[in-house]
């Protein structure tokens, strides 16, 4: 009875199909109390004395069996479930992981980065200032007078009061009964003014990398972009001293081949003014001719300068008669541009990764 009670029991743990079934099978045969191998225990003492201890061994015997049997056939369904739980989430953990996107810096950063360079090891230190600027900074002080057609060649964007929308206005620095606006800056230069300002005498050599601003929009002009300003003011500087720090920057930035020429040009805050080009790194490479770069010309503008004007001398305090020095600004973008060969400006500030992932 035993023997075919253990068989049974046996047959039906091979039989199970899954987890719920062999639970049945263990409650039927070996479940605590009603189990029909565990219920023979409790007519061991009904065996005649001679038998019982034999009869005992083998229902225990019995029972010890058919629980292996039920651990055994229940690990294989374990490793069924398993399987079928890891394929469910279609997580597949034997592929090798992902590499966490990491980021780079911004084109123009680049750029910029390298101007600082080349300027910081000819001596020239780098200051900021402010993109809300006052008209006095912006323009006044830099020998723009009031109806000059020369502010109307900066696009400016004017700032509003928050309170009423109407123009805001600043206190003038020198005539505190004078109210000038306030705009976004269209130039570096107003920090050539608020540093000499505050040196209050020379020397004085510097870069000023930062975003202007000017209502301006194509394929080569940005509403918001960035220039580099550098002034040098000391003892006996010339326009020779210009030309060779420009020759040397375009240098550093374009290649040996690289050449600057200048063309006279007019800004307020300097005389004489020019615009300077430098070669075209293209045409050097290849033939002169038909090159899509500089339009076949051979040459690129980058950047405007000339000798500080007496009059940005005298608002700023240094006397005109005894200081001379040098300015230039000029556009990141449009160096950026010409490094990269990059042929539309806007590229810059889509944040497409496409684009931006070229410069990692
Ligand atoms: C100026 O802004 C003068 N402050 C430069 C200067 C400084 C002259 C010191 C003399 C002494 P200009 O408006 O030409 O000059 O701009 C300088 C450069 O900025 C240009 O050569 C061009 O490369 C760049 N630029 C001008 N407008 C834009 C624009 N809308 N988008 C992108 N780049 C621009």
């Amino acid at each position: 009875m035993i023997e075919n009670l253990e068989k049974e029991a046996l047959a039906e743990v091979m039989l199970a199909a899954d987890l719920a079934a062999l639970e049945v099978v263990r409650v039927k045969y070996v479940g605590r109390g009603d189990g029909l191998i565990n219920s023979l225990t409790r007519v061991i003492k009904e065996q005649p004395a001679d038998k019982r201890a034999e009869f005992g061994a083998r229902v225990n015997q019995a029972k010890l069996n058919v629980e292996a049997a039920i651990t055994a056939k229940a690990a294989t369904f374990g490793k069924v479930e398993q399987a079928k739980t890891l394929a469910a989430s279609a997580v597949d953990v034997t592929l090798p992981g992902r590499e966490p996107a990491r980021g780079s810096l911004h084109p123009l950063t680049l750029v910029t980065d390298e101007i600082i360079d080349v300027f910081a090891r000819m001596g020239f230190g780098v200051e900021t200032g402010p993109e809300v600027e006052s008209d006095f900074y912006n323009f006044e002080a830099l020998n723009f007078p009031d109806d000059h057609p020369a502010r109307d060649m900066q696009d400016t964007f004017f700032a509003a009061d928050p309170a009423d929308g109407k123009p805001a206005r600043v206190a003038h620095p020198n005539n505190p009964d004078k109210w000038v606006p306030a705009l976004l800056r269209t130039h570096t230069s107003p920090v050539q003014i608020r540093t000499m300002l505050r040196k209050k005498k020379p020397p004085v050599r510097i870069i000023v990398p930062g975003a202007v601003y000017r209502n301006d929009s194509d394929q080569t002009h940005s509403p918001m972009f960035h220039q580099v300003e550098g002034l040098m003011v000391e003892d006996g500087i010339s326009f020779a001293d210009l030309k060779g720090v420009l020759a040397e920057f375009a240098r550093a930035m374009f290649g040996a081949k690289a050449g600057i020429r200048l063309r006279p040009s007019f800004f307020p805050f300097v005389e004489p003014g020019a615009e300077v080009d430098v070669s075209c790194f293209l045409c050097t490479e290849q033939s002169r001719s038909g090159c899509r770069v500089c339009k076949g010309s051979g040459w690129l503008e980058i950047l405007g300068a000339g000798m500080v004007h007496p009059e940005v001398f005298r608002h700023c305090g240094f006397d005109p008669e005894r200081t001379q020095g040098f300015a230039f600004g000029l556009g990141v973008e449009r160096v950026a541009m010409l490094r990269y060969r990059v042929p539309d400006i806007r590229l810059f500030f889509e944040n497409d990764l496409r684009f931006l992932r070229q410069f990692a």
